[in-house]
C-alpha cells in the first residue's frame, strides 16, 4: 500500500477517484478489486474485495472493509498507520510517556465557544463507544460558557467523556507538537474567532496551535464552523481556511432523512464528521436514492 501511495502521491488521480467514489455503485456491483499489502518481511499478500468494500472517502483516503483479524488488516496496521512515537510526545512536553495502544486511533477534539456545544459533546459520547479510539480534548474558555448556557452537562461531565483533557492555555502540551501523532482533529463547534485564528496561523491557544499543527502535518482538520448569517469577512476566513486544507463542515441539518427529533439533527452532523475519518457509525442512514421516486418528472 505504501508503495502505491508513493507512486500516486497523496491524492487519488481523477480516474481512480471516479472509479472508487461510489457514485455508480449499482452499475459496478459484482466487480472485484485486487489489493496487495506487504507483511513484516516484505512479502506481498493479495486480497480480493468487492467493489463496495473499497470506497474513496475523499481524494486522500480510502476506506477498506476488511476483517479486523485478517492478514490484510494486520499488514495495514503495521505498515500504513503511523506507529506510536517512541516517547508518546515531544521531549519536555506535557503528555510525555502516553502511547496509544497498537492500532489505536488518536483524535484531537476541540470545543470552541460558538453555539452548538452539543455537537462536540455528542461526538465525544459516540467516540467513547468506539473501540481503539483515544480522544484528546481541549475546551476553550468561551465554550465552557456555552456548554453551561446551552446544555445540562457540567464541564466535568464533558471532560469525563474524553481519554485525556488539556488546558486551552497550555501551549506546551503534547498536542502542540507534530511529533505527537494523531489521526487528525475536529473542532466542533468552531467559532468564527477560532476559524479566523486558524486561517491566519494565529496559534495563541492550544486549540489553535493543535489545529495549525494538524494542518502542517497534513492531517485532516474538520471545522464545524457555526455562525449565521455570514458576512464577507467570515466567508473570507472560511475560504482561507479551506485553502489551507481544512474541511469546513458547518452543522447544517439535512431533511431528506426526515429527522424527527433534535437528536436526529445533531447525530446527522456528528455522523458526517465520523465519515471524514472512516469511523463506522449508525447515526445516519446512507442515502441510496428514492425507491421508487416520490415525484415523477412531468
Ligand atoms: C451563548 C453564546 C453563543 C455564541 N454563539 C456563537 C456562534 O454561534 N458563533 C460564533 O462565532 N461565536 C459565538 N459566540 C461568541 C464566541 O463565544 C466568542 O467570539 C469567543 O470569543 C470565541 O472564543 P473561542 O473561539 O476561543 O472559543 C457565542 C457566545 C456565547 C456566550
Amino acid at each position: 500500500m505504501s508503495r502505491v501511495a508513493r507512486a500516486l502521491g497523496n491524492s487519488l488521480p481523477d480516474a481512480l477517484w471516479e472509479f472508487l467514489c461510489g457514485r455508480d455503485l449499482a452499475a459496478r456491483m459484482g466487480q472485484a478489486i485486487l489489493i496487495a499489502t506487504t507483511d513484516a518481511e516484505g512479502w506481498p499478500h493479495p486480497a480480493m474485495l468487492s467493489y463496495g468494500e473499497v470506497v474513496a472517502l475523499d481524494r486522500h483516503r480510502l476506506r477498506l472493509a476488511v476483517y479486523r483479524t485478517s492478514r490484510t488488516s494486520g499488514n495495514r496496521r503495521d505498515h500504513v498507520r503511523p506507529r506510536a512515537p517512541a516517547s508518546g510526545g515531544a521531549p519536555g512536553l506535557a503528555g510525555r510517556g502516553r502511547r496509544p495502544a497498537e492500532g489505536c486511533m488518536r483524535l484531537v477534539v476541540g470545543i470552541s465557544g460558538s453555539s452548538g456545544a452539543i455537537y462536540g459533546i455528542r461526538l465525544l459520547e459516540v467516540l467513547r463507544g468506539v473501540p481503539d479510539v483515544e480522544t484528546h480534548l481541549i475546551i476553550s474558555a468561551a465554550a465552557k460558557r456555552t456548554i453551561l448556557e446551552e446544555t445540562d452537562y457540567s464541564i466535568k461531565n464533558v471532560e469525563a467523556l474524553a481519554t485525556q483533557v488539556y488546558d486551552n492555555r497550555d501551549i506546551g502540551a503534547a498536542l502542540a507538537s507534530g511529533s505527537f501523532r494523531t489521526e487528525g482533529m475536529i473542532i466542533a463547534p468552531c467559532s468564527i474567532k477560532t476559524v479566523s485564528a486558524l486561517a491566519n496561523c494565529y496559534a495563541e491557544t492550544l486549540i489553535c496551535r493543535a489545529g495549525d499543527v494538524t494542518l502542517k502535518e497534513g492531517r485532516p482538520l474538520v471545522v464545524v464552523a457555526r455562525e449565521t448569517p455570514l458576512h464577507l469577512g467570515h466567508l473570507r476566513q472560511l475560504l482561507a481556511l479551506a485553502e489551507l486544507g481544512a474541511v469546513i463542515l458547518p452543522p447544517m441539518p439535512a431533511f431528506y432523512n426526515r429527522p424527527k427529533t433534535l437528536d436526529d439533527i445533531i447525530n446527522h452532523t456528528v455522523g458526517r464528521i465520523l465519515d471524514r475519518f472512516g469511523i463506522p457509525h449508525g447515526l445516519t442512514r446512507e442515502w441510496t436514492g428514492t425507491h421508487p421516486p416520490r415525484h415523477q418528472p412531468s
